[in-house]
């Protein structure tokens, strides 16, 4: 991922794109406006460039106002501006840059208004108390750095009636993605349309243009050719000069067209009925023409292609001028209202592949010696997550991010499958184990920091009276179940959600005996019926429930109390697998974040920051059972990992990781759920702060699948680690720059899951 540093937003004409003293020189108010939030967030001018530049679309194919290559408006439209305000403010406090396009009539006037725009004007809000709304606005003075101060009164309220949040992905294009998204479309596109300029050329000489026509043709001149072709030209220079210069002269020819247009209207205001007034703009719409063709023929000549035989719908460009004077003056106009042209390309620009050699390699050896490589259909797949784009062999980590064996960074949402709550490869902890592993860490007798850390889990884990140290989750609920059926002499386990891999709870049924199997159920998450059942159906069998606090779903209110109860009330222990929720929901885990009381309860994970410890805890009575059943494992007495868990839970209590952590997962999920709802794919965002995760749907589970398989290839192109099958962790060094930086990813996987739905 590009390092960024962010730049503070203003409006530089020395740092713009094209800004010569009007807002139509080079890009509109609208994306001089979101020029400005893009070179805030540190993009250089090229890469703002090719964020915004669109393949220039004469017939109107697009039918997205608002989406580029790589990002989107999302606008929020009212009649009365009043009726959103209080979601505007939420933005604009909240640091957000909104861009916002007034109703002029209850917007504060200015000198320029009406006159400098070929269209309703835009601004950016930047700040707003109770009695004033700054924006950044290109007709404000340089004097005052183009921010303008507005009352805040019920008009500018009313007149604040478009307003919408600006979502990029970093540009990420290559001279590949130039070609195919931008270029390649733009040209094909230019010459499918040349018939219908010459045919619009051809009806003006005959018939004069109409005012409404003219007002049309002066916002496709100046508000999709001249822009498009200008970014073009900046965006493709370094790769494609002979376009650029090309690309600049038709540019040029269109704002040469737009402004004569627009000085035409103003005779024409005295004369509505005088179609000759338009007239002395026709050479320049020839001369425009001429240049749109020597572009369209630079860029096939470029790309080794062949202008398209196919022309399009010859009345194109009428049917675009009379759709846009219609759309943005309300002016009715007669032209050929068919609607033929629909269709068009991805707006989608794609990360080129990661380089995995060497992770092929190791994959390629590993399948001749390693049995893991055997799980074909089962673990290798879902470890890949999608197949040949992700990783599968890494080098180091530090922090969030962790490198693969070919060099390439990622941020890491998966933690060690959530083992990791303070931050790859944390100093503290590090320290603590090497000073252990010199003093010798198995050394026949028992170490002090085992006294250590039961100690400490009894201080922290709520009504944890003793504390029996075991190496991996399935040893702790495996312990947690034999301990249960010791203490209640009952064999029935009622289970809910993953609970490791030994007989009584693996997944699979492969060499597992029945009867294993035979004396345990589960129940549905959230339902208290169905719990009650089980327990109905075993009457005084049931040794423990044992569950997940929860998965992807929280505890809907009262639900784990209730389970507990039902489980007390059939004299059955109730037992809380808080193999991920410990030391990660809360210090004292569920129990403390959900007020619930459980007998036993299971930790692993994040407990010692990614070394191989487990505990199982619980009230004294229950515990003592243990010198009863056979728990015990060469390895329980070793002192690395303890040393390790006693370094990760001390720094848990003493420092605002916790907090931080879940403050993060929040603004990742509102980050996400803005996205989804600005977007047009189907998916929704789960799970609690300190766990996010992502589900997509759609009705054909095919197209699912492929828009699944698209986000999170673009988003592991983009650096981003993030596991499409199970939820995600967020670590004590992850910022809030990452998730900055995650959100850029994810935008851009939202298009290209876009992209692959409509693709099909
Ligand atoms: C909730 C839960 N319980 C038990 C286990 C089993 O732990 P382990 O894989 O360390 O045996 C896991 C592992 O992911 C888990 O998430």
């Amino acid at each position: 991922m590009a390092e960024r540093r962010p730049q503070p937003l203003v409006f530089d004409p020395a740092l713009s794109l094209g800004w010569e003293g009007s807002p139509i020189d080079g890009l509109s108010c609208l994306l001089r406006c979101v020029e400005a939030v893009l070179r805030a967030r540190g993009l250089t001018r090229l890469e703002v460039a090719r964020a915004l530049a669109l393949p220039v679309d004469l017939a109107g194919r697009r039918r997205q106002p608002g989406r580029f290559r790589s990002g989107w408006l999302a606008w929020r439209n009212a009649v009365d501006g009043r009726t959103h305000w209080d979601e505007f403010r939420r933005l604009v406090r909240s640091g957000q840059p909104v861009l916002l396009m007034p109703d002029r009539y209850y917007w504060p006037g200015d000198e320029f208004e009406g006159r400098r725009h070929f269209l309703d004007h835009m601004v950016l809000a930047v700040g707003l108390n109770d009695t004033r709304l700054v924006v950044l606005d290109t007709d404000a003075p340089p004097a005052d750095d183009y921010r303008r101060p507005l009352a805040v009164t019920p008009e500018l309220m009313r007149g604040a009636c478009r307003f919408a949040t600006i979502h990029f992905a970093s540009p990420r294009d290559t001279a590949e993605t130039l070609r195919e998204t931008l270029l390649a479309p733009g040209a094909d596109w230019l010459s499918a349309d040349m018939p219908a300029v010459s045919g619009f050329a051809e009806s003006w000489r005959k018939q004069g243009l109409t005012g409404p026509l003219a007002r049309g043709l002066h916002v496709v001149a100046l508000g999709e050719i001249q822009p498009n072709l200008y970014l073009t030209s900046v965006a493709v220079a370094e790769e494609f000069p002979d376009v650029t210069a090309a690309a600049g002269r038709a540019a040029a020819g269109a704002r040469h067209l737009g402004r004569l247009l627009l000085a035409a209207h103003r005779y024409a205001g005295d004369r509505p009925d005088d179609r000759s007034v338009y007239e002395p703009a026709i050479d320049s719409f020839l001369r425009l023409r001429t240049a749109l063709d020597e572009y369209t023929d630079v860029v096939h000549h470029r790309l080794g292609r062949y202008r398209t035989q196919r022309p399009g719908d010859p009345e194109a460009l009428w049917k675009r001028v009379a759709r846009t004077s219609r759309w943005c003056f309300a002016e009715d106009v007669a032209a050929p209202t068919s609607d033929t042209n629909a269709g068009g390309l991805p707006m989608i620009s794609l990360s080129p592949p990661l380089a995995l050699t060497r992770s092929q390699e190791l994959l390629a050896r590993a399948a001749r010696v390693d049995a893991t490589m055997a799980y074909s259909g089962y673990v290798l797949p879902r470890d890949q997550m999608v197949p040949g784009e992700y990783p599968m062999y890494g080098e180091r980590a530090q922090g969030s991010y962790i490198w693969d064996v070919d060099g390439n960074r990622y941020l890491d949402l998966f933690l060690a499958g959530g083992t990791i709550i303070l931050g790859h490869v944390d100093p503290v902890v590090s320290e603590a184990v090497v000073r252990e592993i010199r003093d010798g860490f198995a050394i026949t007798l028992r170490k002090k920091v085992q006294v250590e850390l039961a100690e400490l889990l009894t201080d922290v884990v709520p009504y944890a009276e003793r504390v029996f140290l075991l190496k991996s989750g399935s040893d702790a609920t495996s312990a947690a179940v034999r301990l249960s059926r010791a203490h209640t002499g009952r064999e029935r386990v009622i289970r809910w959600g993953y609970n490791g891999w030994h007989d009584w709870c693996a997944n699979r049924p492969n060499g597992v005996p029945e009867s294993a199997r035979q004396s345990v159920s589960t129940f549905d998450f959230n339902d208290l019926d169905s719990l009650r059942l089980e327990f109905d159906r075993y009457p005084g069998e049931v040794a423990c429930l044992l569950m997940m606090p929860f998965e992807e779903v929280p505890p809907a209110l009262g639900f784990l109390e209730g389970a507990a109860d039902l489980a007390r009330e059939n004299g059955a222990l109730f037992v809380l697998d808080e193999m991920r929720s410990g030391f990660r929901v809360a210090l004292g885990g569920a129990q403390e974040r959900y007020g619930v009381r459980a007998d036993l309860v299971t930790f692993s994970k994040a407990m010692a920051n990614g070394y191989p410890i487990s505990a199982l805890v619980g009230r004294e009575e229950v515990m003592r059972t243990v010198v009863n059943v056979h728990i015990g494992s060469t390895f329980h007495i070793n002192g690395a990992e303890m040393a390790a868990a006693v370094a990760t839970i001390g720094r848990l209590r003493d420092t605002s990781v916790l907090k931080d952590v879940e403050t993060l997962g929040t603004m990742l999920q509102r980050g996400l759920a803005e996205q989804i709802a600005a977007g047009a794919v189907e998916a929704h965002v789960l799970g609690v702060p300190q766990m996010p995760f992502m589900r997509f749907h759609h009705a054909d589970e095919r197209l699912r699948q492929l828009a699944q398989d698209a986000f999170y290839t673009e988003t592991i192109r983009r650096g981003i680690l993030l596991h499409p099958n199970h939820h995600w962790y967020i670590s004590g060094t992850t910022t809030a720059d990452d998730i900055a930086a995650l959100l850029d990813a994810t935008a851009a996987g939202f298009m290209a899951a876009e992209a692959a739905v409509s693709r099909g």
